[in-house]
């Protein structure tokens, strides 16, 4: 990180360190790598043992939901990674992608003081007004049978350029409609909400209710859903979520549709 010498990263592990479930992840930044997600990957397939918080300048093959890329303006956007260990009742509670959605809203209203233009577009994507400016990407990776290792991976657009993506959706940065966020700052205000929420990971009820809360803007807007992974779609809107974090469409017709994160979702009337 070009501001960053050796005393702000040891200031930036103290600060780490001092949330209680990061006591014991490694911080690493890095200028530029093919992606942070990839990275921490390989790190699970080598046998590494040691959990690393990875962040980056810049990616170059910055990966995104459903096989999509990620771009990123070097130095303009937050770019990170982690390591997160779940054993068998963990991955019972409340979605960890949800849970990891919440924090970066949260992070990103405490240092906008922003109370309405930025949401969560349900199960991952940090929506401003109607655009994207973030996105979540959870993939897990076993390691033995009981505790499954999975690689958290986070990318705001804080600074960077505007884009139209392939899928026809527009991404903006957050300095296009706030003042300049620092990326560290941010960095840090994610880790210490997730931190934070992480102590209430059990508790359905409250998160989803804080994700709902998140998720507001959402529940006025049509959506279009592809079964998983095929051609086939619906459309419908958005009506609640259940305590497992699964998402309930009302149909045009009137029926209700469960969905869950393997669906893609894309808004059809901003
Ligand atoms: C999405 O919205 O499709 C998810 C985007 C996730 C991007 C982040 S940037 C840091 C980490 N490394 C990657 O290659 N992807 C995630």
């Amino acid at each position: 990180m070009n501001n960053q010498d050796s005393t702000g990263l040891r200031g930036l592990q103290k600060f780490i360190s001092s949330i209680e479930c990061f006591r014991d992840h490694y911080l690493e930044q890095i200028s530029e790598i093919d992606s942070t997600n990839s990275e921490l990957k390989r790190r699970i397939d080598e046998g590494v043992c040691r959990k690393f918080i990875l962040i980056a300048d810049h990616q170059t093959s910055g990966r995104g939901q459903f096989g999509r890329s990620w771009w990123d303006n070097p130095h303009e956007c937050l770019l990170f990674s982690f390591h997160w260990d779940l054993d068998h009742q963990e991955r019972d509670d409340f979605p960890i992608t949800l849970l990891t959605g919440v924090a970066v809203w949260k992070a990103l209203r405490d240092l906008t003081g922003d109370e309405e233009k930025i949401w969560l577009k349900w199960p991952n994507d940090i929506m401003i007004a109607d655009s994207k400016v973030g996105g979540i990407l959870v993939e897990g990776f076993s390691q033995g049978s009981e505790i499954l290792r999975i690689v958290i991976g986070i990318g705001i657009n804080l600074n960077g350029k505007e884009a139209l993506l392939p899928d026809g959706e527009k991404r903006v940065a957050v300095s296009s409609f706030f003042p300049k966020i620092k990326i560290l700052d941010s960095f840090k205000a994610i880790l210490a909400h997730w931190g934070h929420l992480w102590k209430f990971r059990s508790e359905k009820s409250a998160l989803k209710e804080l994700c709902e809360e998140a998720a507001k803007p959402f529940w006025k807007k049509k959506v279009k859903i592809w079964e998983n992974s095929s051609a086939f779609f619906f459309e419908g809107f958005p009506e609640k979520l259940t305590e497992d974090g699964e998402l309930i469409i009302r149909l045009n017709d009137g029926s209700e549709r469960k969905i869950n994160s393997l669906n893609r979702i894309k808004l059809i009337s901003p």
